[in-house]
């Protein structure tokens, strides 16, 4: 009997938006079964990004996406490969911005790169949110 198809990705999810959902339901209609590896704040500092929301809220709003199956932390970037193994994974997929730069992992699984939406983004919130604060609070 063929398995179930199993999808992986990751990502920081910071300020939950409509980027990150319609990416996770293209991401589910890949396969069956969609992982999502969340950002911990640590690995987060360690790469100079600061988010707005900390893990265990974007972890939980990530979980109770309907298309999403299950919620890993992402500690680190060297952690691809074995959890490509340890969950099976057919798929490793994100968005175009990363297009490329994770096809050392083909020899592991299908390396899909999808488009992105357009002009949504965490960063373009907070600078939203900025120039918001900017004319209401004056
Ligand atoms: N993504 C997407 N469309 C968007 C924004 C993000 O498809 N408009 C995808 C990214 O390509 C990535 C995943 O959502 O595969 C998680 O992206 P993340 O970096 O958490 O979100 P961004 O909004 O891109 O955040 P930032 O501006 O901080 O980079």
């Amino acid at each position: 009997m063929k398995k179930e198809k199993i999808v992986l990705t990751y990502g920081t999810f910071d300020m939950f938006h409509v980027g990150h959902l319609r990416l996770l339901n293209r991401l589910k209609n890949l396969g069956n079964k969609l992982i999502v590896a969340v950002s911990s704040d640590e690995f987060n500092e360690i790469k100079g990004k600061k988010t707005l929301i900390p893990y265990d809220q974007r972890a939980l709003i990530v979980e109770h996406i309907k298309c999403v199956d299950m919620v890993i932390p992402e500690h680190n970037w060297e952690q691809k490969v074995s959890d490509i193994e340890k969950y099976d994974v057919d798929i490793f997929a994100m968005g175009n911005d990363w297009e490329g730069k994770f096809d050392f992992l083909k020899e592991h699984c299908e390396v899909v790169y999808l488009p992105r939406t357009e002009n949504i983004s965490t960063t373009q919130l907070k600078l939203e949110l900025n120039k918001f604060l900017d004319i209401y609070e004056k």
